[in-house]
């Protein structure tokens, strides 16, 4: 069978990145061009910023990608892209671009869920992964539990009911003066930390055993910052970082087990930004382990916002025969599962 290859576009957020895919699953090239600089200036992600940015580096993006996979456009079969959810401006940038060079090109268009590219980036390492299996999809926007019923079919088992799992990283360390971008800077200060030196509530929600709420867990290092501060005590950063990523670690571990069991799911798979910390990588690992789950993730390269993820997702809706108009646009709120 001949093979397929797809340039994948990603901007939905703060990183322009193009990669190259073949059937799915083999990245010829992944580049990614990251703001995080720029935004880390601002304490987080400025979207008029970032759409500027993209707009920028979106060209030389695709043309590394090309290059490094050693193609040329006439060598694509398809072009898949992020249109949704996301920042609209920055949406467009990408929707924009593959529009253009599939138009110019006879190429069919793919959109992608941002979301179902998170799932998809565990196709690329797990050559031996195939639906069904259970997901837990944590990034910057999104938390999700999900049953991957078959490629791009999804049962959302649970969701965060306030901020996603990324969100309250990203604010707890704003709160305790590590900066954007939150998630990486955490998991780092946690390693020199005691986790079991302050207890923080868990993100549950009561009768929603598969559901989370981080907005609790972030309230309560808030509270504990402000009665350290006023009973003019010092706080340790990196206890508070590693007690904090704890609490929500163990919730999501939890309640991925607990709906692994309940559905009867041996295959394990974690998602997203968050999907590259260290602790959480471990602590599923071992959940998985003891009870004989096959666990599943991407590397940390394939879990944030990156091309390849969105060529792998690209890739399986257009074997289904999945394509897009002329007139695909950006949907900021696009949800799980949706087709526009
Ligand atoms: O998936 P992603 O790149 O973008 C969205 O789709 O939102 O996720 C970004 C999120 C940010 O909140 C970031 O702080 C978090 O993922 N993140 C991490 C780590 N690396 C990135 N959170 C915890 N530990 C990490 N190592
Ligand atoms: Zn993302």
């Amino acid at each position: 069978m001949k093979d397929i290859l797809i340039l994948g576009i990603e901007t939905s957020c703060d990183e322009t990145a193009a990669s190259v895919v073949k059937n799915g699953r083999t990245v010829l090239s992944n580049i990614i061009s990251s703001q995080i600089a720029l935004h880390t200036l601002y304490g987080g992600v400025v979207p008029e910023i970032a759409s500027r940015k993209h707009i920028e580096k979106i060209n030389p993006v695709i043309r590394q990608a090309l290059s490094e996979a050693s193609v040329t456009l006439d060598d694509i079969d398809a072009v898949g892209v992020t249109y949704g959810p996301g920042l609209v401006g920055a949406l467009l940038v990408g929707v924009a671009e593959a529009k253009a060079i599939a138009y110019a090109k006879k190429l069919p268009l793919v959109g992608v869920h941002h979301i179902e590219g998170h799932v998809s980036a565990n196709y690329i390492e797990h050559p031996d992964l195939e639906p069904p299996f259970l997901c837990l999809i944590v990034s910057g926007g999104h938390t999700h539990l999900v049953i991957v019923k078959d490629y791009g079919v999804f049962e959302i088992l649970g969701r965060t009911r306030d901020d996603a799992a990324g969100e309250a990283f990203d604010k707890v360390a704003r709160a305790i003066g590590l900066g954007y971008p939150g998630g990486p800077k955490i998991d780092k200060v946690s390693k020199e930390g005691n986790a079991d030196a302050i207890q923080f509530p868990k993100g549950k929600v009561a009768d929603s055993p598969y559901d989370f709420s981080f907005s609790g867990v972030k309230s309560a290092v808030l509270n504990y910052l402000n009665s350290m501060n006023m009973q003019g005590k010092p706080v340790s950063q990196a206890d508070v970082a590693a007690s904090f990523q704890k609490s929500v670690v163990e919730v999501l571990v939890e309640h991925t087990m607990q709906a692994a069991g309940d559905f009867k799911m041996k295959k394990v798979a974690i998602a997203g930004g968050v999907a590259s910390n260290s602790a959480l990588r471990n602590a599923m690992e071992e959940a998985c382990r003891k009870r004989g789950f096959s666990f599943y993730r991407p590397s940390p390269i394939f879990c944030t916002d990156n091309g390849a993820m969105i060529g792998a997702a690209a890739y399986y809706e257009f074997i289904k025969g999945t394509r897009h108009g002329w007139d695909l646009n950006a949907v900021p709120s696009l949800r799980l599962g949706e087709r526009i």
